[in-house]
C-alpha cells in the first residue's frame, strides 16, 4: 500500500511555504525585542553575519536531508544513515519543535487578541500609558489568552489536516505579499514620526562595548530561531519538493525574505517606541505596546484608515503566525504520521491536543503561575530560552557536520546540491569547509562563552 507522497506543486509554492515558516512572529515579535534587549545594532551585526555564515548553509543542509529521503526528519536520518546514532539528531528536532509550538501558540494568540480589539475599535484615541496597561492585564489574565491560543491550535489544526498544497500552499502564497507591502508602507510612517531618528540610531550604530557572550548567543538563538533551522523544519518540508528545485537558489531566498522582514520589523518597531518614550529592552510585550501607537500617531487625523491599518496588520501578523506554527506543526505530525503509522488526521489530533495543554502552563506562566521559576525563567521564559539558544543550535551542529562530513563522504551533498545545474567549484568547497569546521566550531565557542567555560 505505497501511497502518493504529497508534493509542494509550484517553485513559486516552494519559495513561499518555506519563507512562510520563516517569517513569524520571530521576526515582527521576537527579533526586536531580542535586539532591544541586546543592546541594538551590534546584536544585529552578529545576527546578520549568522545568517549568512551558519544559517544559509544548515538551510541548503537540512533541504537536502528532506529531499533526499522524502520522509518526516527522524526518519530522515534513518534512511540516509540506517543502523546509526544519527536518527537521534532528528528526535531531538521534533522534541525541539514540540517545545516551541508550546509556547509560540501562546503569542500566536495575544495577535488574535488585537485583531479582535482592532476590530471593535478598542484602541482609538488611546495613549502609550493605556497600551502598556491593556497589554499586561491581558497577558496576565487567564482565560483570554488561553481562549485565543486554543482558536490558534484549532486553525492551525483546520490547514494540517487539508494537506500540503491545498492548505499550506495556497495560504503561504496570498498572505506573504500582502504582509510584506503591508510593513512597508508602515516603515514609511514610523520614520517619519517626532523623535524617530533615535530609533534608527539604535538601529544602526555600533555599541561593541555592549556585545557580551550573553548578546552573541542571543544573536545566534535568533538566526536559528527566525530562519527556522535546527529543528528539521525545513527538512521536512524539503521532503515535499520535488528534483527539480534548486536548493541553493531557494536557500538563499528564504534567507534574505527571512532577514529582510525582521530588519523591515525593526525599522517599523524601534522609531516608533523611541518616539513615544517606551523603552527599547521591554521585552516580549515591545511589539504589542509600540504598534498601537504607531497606528493612533500616524493616522491620529483619520480615525477610519488608523483602523483599518491596525486591523489588517494584526490579521496578517496572525497568518504569519499561522504559517510557522503549521510548519512546526507539521513537522511532529509527519514523524507521528509515519513513524508510528497513525493515520495522519488521527497524529495532528495529538500534536493539537497536547500542545493545547501545555501552552496552556505556558500561558498561566505569565500570569498566575509567575512565581514558578527555574533557572529564574518562568515556563515561557524557559522554554523560550532552551530552545531557541540551546537546542537550535545544537541541532544546528549535527545538522552540519552530518552534511558536511557523513552525506559529502557518500557523494549525496554533490548530487543534491547539483540538480539545478553544475555548482562551481570554489563555491562547493566554501560550503563543506563552514559545514565541517566553520558553523560547528562557531557555535561550540559561543556556548563555551556563553557558560563561562573560557
Ligand atoms: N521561524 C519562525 C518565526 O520566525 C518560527 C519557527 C521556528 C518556525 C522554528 C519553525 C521552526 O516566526
Amino acid at each position: 500500500m505505497k501511497q502518493q507522497r504529497a508534493k509542494f506543486g509550484s517553485k513559486l509554492g516552494v519559495v513561499l511555504a518555506s519563507a512562510g515558516s520563516a517569517v513569524g512572529l520571530g521576526n515582527v515579535w521576537r527579533f526586536p525585542y531580542e535586539a532591544g534587549n541586546n543592546g541594538g545594532a551590534a546584536f544585529i551585526i552578529i545576527y546578520l553575519i549568522s545568517v549568512v555564515l551558519i544559517g544559509m548553509p544548515i538551510i541548503i543542509s537540512e533541504f537536502m536531508i528532506g529531499r533526499r529521503s522524502k520522509v518526516n526528519t527522524a526518519g530522515a536520518y534513518k534512511k540516509l544513515a540506517p543502523n546509526t546514532s544519527w536518527k537521534w539528531v532528528g528526535r531531538l528536532g521534533v522534541l525541539t519543535g514540540f517545545l516551541i509550538l508550546c509556547y509560540y501558540v501562546v503569542v500566536a494568540g495575544w495577535t488574535l487578541e488585537y485583531v479582535y480589539q482592532s476590530s471593535i475599535n478598542a484602541f482609538h484615541g488611546q495613549d502609550k500609558d493605556f497600551f502598556v496597561n491593556q497589554f499586561s492585564i491581558f497577558s496576565q489574565s487567564i482565560f483570554r489568552p488561553i481562549l485565543w491560543l486554543v482558536v490558534f491550535m484549532l486553525l492551525t489544526h483546520f490547514v494540517i489536516v487539508k494537506g500540503v498544497e491545498k492548505g499550506i500552499e495556497r495560504s503561504s502564497k496570498i498572505m506573504m505579499p500582502l504582509l510584506f507591502i503591508l510593513i512597508i508602507v508602515l516603515v514609511g510612517f514610523s520614520v517619519s514620526l517626532p523623535g524617530a531618528q533615535a530609533g534608527i540610531d539604535f538601529l544602526i550604530i555600533p555599541d561593541w562595548g555592549k556585545v557580551t557572550p550573553k548578546v552573541v548567543l542571543s544573536a545566534v538563538g535568533q538566526a536559528f530561531f527566525s530562519l527556522s533551522i535546527g529543528m528539521g523544519c525545513l527538512c521536512t518540508y524539503a521532503s515535499y519538493f520535488s528534483k527539480e528545485t534548486k536548493l541553493g537558489r531557494t536557500a538563499v531566498s528564504v534567507a534574505l525574505i527571512d532577514t529582510f522582514i525582521a530588519i523591515l520589523a525593526g525599522f517599523l518597531i524601534f522609531p516608533a517606541a523611541f518616539s513615544v518614550g517606551i523603552e527599547p529592552g521591554a521585552g516580549p510585550s515591545l511589539v504589542f505596546v509600540t504598534l498601537p501607537n504607531v497606528f493612533e500617531h500616524a493616522f491620529g487625523g483619520v480615525p477610519i484608515l488608523a483602523y483599518i491599518f491596525s486591523l489588517l496588520f494584526y490579521l496578517l501578523l496572525a497568518m504569519a503566525a499561522l504559517t510557522s506554527t503549521i510548519s512546526i506543526h507539521e513537522v511532529i505530525t509527519a514523524y507521528i504520521h509515519e513513524e508510528f503509522h497513525l493515520e495522519r488526521k488521527k497524529a495532528a489530533r495529538v500534536v493539537t491536543a497536547t500542545c493545547i495543554f501545555l501552552g496552556t502552563f505556558c500561558s498561566l506562566s505569565l500570569g498566575p503561575f509567575r512565581n514558578f521559576t527555574l533557572f529564574d525563567l518562568n515556563l515561557f521564559s524557559l522554554f523560550d530560552f532552551f530552545t531557541a539558544k540551546i537546542l537550535l543550535p545544537v541541532g544546528g551542529v549535527f545538522i552540519s557536520i552530518f552534511a558536511g562530513w557523513y552525506l559529502d563522504k557518500k557523494g549525496i551533498f554533490k548530487e543534491e546540491i547539483s540538480t539545478g545545474g553544475a555548482i562551481h567549484p570554489l563555491l562547493y568547497k566554501l560550503l563543506i569547509i563552514i559545514l565541517r569546521y566553520v558553523a560547528p566550531i562557531a557555535i561550540f565557542l559561543v556556548f563555551l562563552n556563553q557558560f563561562g567555560l573560557f
